[in-house]
C-alpha cells in the first residue's frame, strides 16, 4: 500500500510535538486556509504573524513573478547590488523607528536577534545582556539565551553566560542596567508571554536608563511589526522610546522567509570592520523575499490595514470583554490592535476552547509560556462579515467548554 501524505509527514518530517495539528493544506486565500478534506478554516493566527495582509495577495504574487524571471539567488548578502533588496531597505529605513537606519537582511526572526546581539557586543565591547521574564526571541543558542524559561533552557545548557532577566514592566528593576550592559532586548508587547503590554511609562524609562548606562536598546518586533498592534511598529505606541536596533521577520517577507535587523548607521558600521565579514549570511535578503515583502508593505499602507488592525482589535476586545463578564472561566481579555489574548482560569478550558474553535473552522493557538492563555493574531484585512463570523465561532466555542 502506498503511504498517504499524512503518513509520510509523520514518518519523514521531524516532529516538534507529539500532536501536530496535521491539517493537509490544499491552498490559502485571504483570511482562509483550505484543506484536502474540503474544509475551510479562518486563519486567526495569520500563519503565526506572517500573513498580516492575508494569504496570496495578488499584488504580492505580481511582484514575485518578474523577480522570478530576472534572477533568484546570485551572491551572499552584502556583495552585489540587487534592486529588490536595495528598494526594500530604502523603504524600511524611511519607515523604521530607528534614526538613520541601516538594514541587515537575514532569513528569520532568530537570525535577526542573533545579529543584533552580536552587533551590540562588537559595538560596545561589553559582554552582558539584559532580557525580560516571559520573553521569546527564537531558538538558536543566542536567541534562546535571551529566554528566561527554565523549561526551554534546561535541555540546551550551557547557554550564553551573562544574560540577566528582569521582571517585565517593572520600573524598579531597571536600576539593574549598568555600564557593563551591551544591550537590553525586549518585545514592546510580549507575544509568547501572553500578549503582555508594556505600561505607558515603562519603555520611555527603559530608553532613558539605557542612555544613562550607554547600553543599546534592541526592540524585538518580529511578531508585533507591520501593523499587528494597530501601528506600523508596536513601539510607536510609546513615541518617547525609540530603539537603537529593531529586529523584524515574519510579516516582513510577505509570506516568504525574511528577517532583518535595522540599526543606527554608526552602530551597524561595526559589521564592516575589525574584522570585516565577521557576520555574514548566504541567503539573507533573498531577492524573491524582498520583492514580496516590499509589495506586502505597500499593500499594508495603501489598503489602510494599520487603521483596520486598530478597528478590528477594538471590535474583538469590546465583544470578548463583554463575554468575559458573563463567563467566569475567562480571567481576562487584553490586547493591542489585532494582537490579543484570552486568559482562561484553567489549562483544560484553554485546550478545549482551541479544539472547539478548530472543529468549527477557526485556527487559534496557545502560547509557549502559559497553558491558560490563547493568543489571537488574525489577518488585518478581515471584512466586517468575516470578523463577525470569527466572533460567532469564538463565542460558541466558549459556551461549549
Ligand atoms: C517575538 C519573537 N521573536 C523572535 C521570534 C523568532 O522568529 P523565527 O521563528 O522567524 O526565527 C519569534 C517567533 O515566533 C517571535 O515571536
Amino acid at each position: 500500500m502506498v503511504a498517504t501524505t499524512r503518513e509520510n509527514f509523520l514518518r519523514h518530517l521531524c516532529q516538534t510535538s507529539p500532536e501536530p495539528l496535521g491539517l493537509e493544506i490544499e491552498r490559502a486565500a485571504g483570511i482562509y486556509l483550505f484543506t484536502r478534506d474540503g474544509k475551510r478554516y479562518i486563519d486567526f493566527i495569520s500563519g503565526l504573524g506572517v500573513a498580516n495582509i492575508g494569504h496570496q495577495h495578488p499584488h504580492v504574487l505580481a511582484a514575485i513573478r518578474p523577480q522570478l524571471e530576472s534572477h533568484l539567488h546570485v551572491m551572499v548578502y552584502g556583495e552585489y547590488v540587487q534592486e529588490s533588496q536595495v528598494e526594500y531597505a530604502r523603504r524600511l529605513a524611511e519607515l523604521a523607528p530607528v534614526r538613520e537606519g541601516v538594514v541587515f537582511f537575514c532569513n528569520s526572526g532568530t537570525e535577526a536577534i542573533e545579529g543584533a546581539l552580536k552587533t551590540a557586543r562588537k559595538f560596545t565591547g561589553r559582554k552582558k545582556y539584559i532580557a525580560f521574564e516571559g520573553g521569546y526571541h527564537g531558538d538558536s543558542y543566542g536567541a534562546l539565551s535571551a529566554m528566561s524559561s527554565e523549561i526551554y533552557r534546561a535541555p540546551f545548557l550551557p547557554l550564553l553566560p551573562e544574560f540577566e532577566f528582569l521582571p517585565f514592566d517593572d520600573l524598579g528593576a531597571l536600576s539593574r542596567i549598568d555600564e557593563k550592559v551591551a544591550a537590553v532586548l525586549i518585545e514592546p508587547v510580549q507575544g509568547e508571554g501572553g500578549v503582555r503590554i508594556s505600561s505607558p511609562e515603562f519603555l520611555p524609562t527603559l530608553r532613558r536608563r539605557c542612555d544613562e548606562a550607554g547600553a543599546l536598546l534592541i526592540f524585538d518586533e518580529v511578531m508585533t511589526g507591520f501593523g499587528r498592534t494597530g501601528k506600523l511598529f508596536a513601539c510607536e505606541h510609546w513615541p518617547d522610546s525609540k530603539p537603537d536596533i529593531v529586529c523584524l521577520a515574519k510579516a516582513l517577507g510577505g509570506g516568504l522567509p525574511l528577517g532583518a535587523f535595522i540599526g543606527r548607521r554608526g552602530i551597524m558600521q561595526t559589521l564592516s570592520e575589525n574584522p570585516p565579514l565577521a557576520h555574514v549570511t548566504t541567503f539573507g535578503g533573498h531577492p524573491l523575499s524582498c520583492a514580496a515583502g516590499l509589495a506586502a508593505l505597500e499593500v499594508l499602507l495603501q489598503e489602510n490595514l494599520i487603521t483596520r488592525s486598530a478597528e478590528l482589535g477594538e471590535f474583538f476586545l469590546r465583544e470578548l470583554r463583554a463575554l468575559a463578564q458573563a463567563k467566569p472561566k475567562i480571567r481576562e481579555v487584553r490586547g493591542l490592535g489585532c494582537f490579543f489574548a484570552i486568559e482562561f482560569q484553567m489549562p483544560e478550558a484553554t485546550q478545549q476552547f482551541v479544539q472547539r474553535c478548530r472543529e468549527q473552522g477557526l485556527i487559534i493557538g496557545w502560547t509557549l509560556h502559559h497553558s491558560t492563555i490563547v493568543r489571537a493574531a488574525p489577518p488585518l484585512c478581515m471584512a466586517d462579515e468575516q470578523a463577525e463570523e470569527a466572533l460567532q465561532i469564538i463565542k460558541r466555542a466558549i459556551c461549549q467548554i
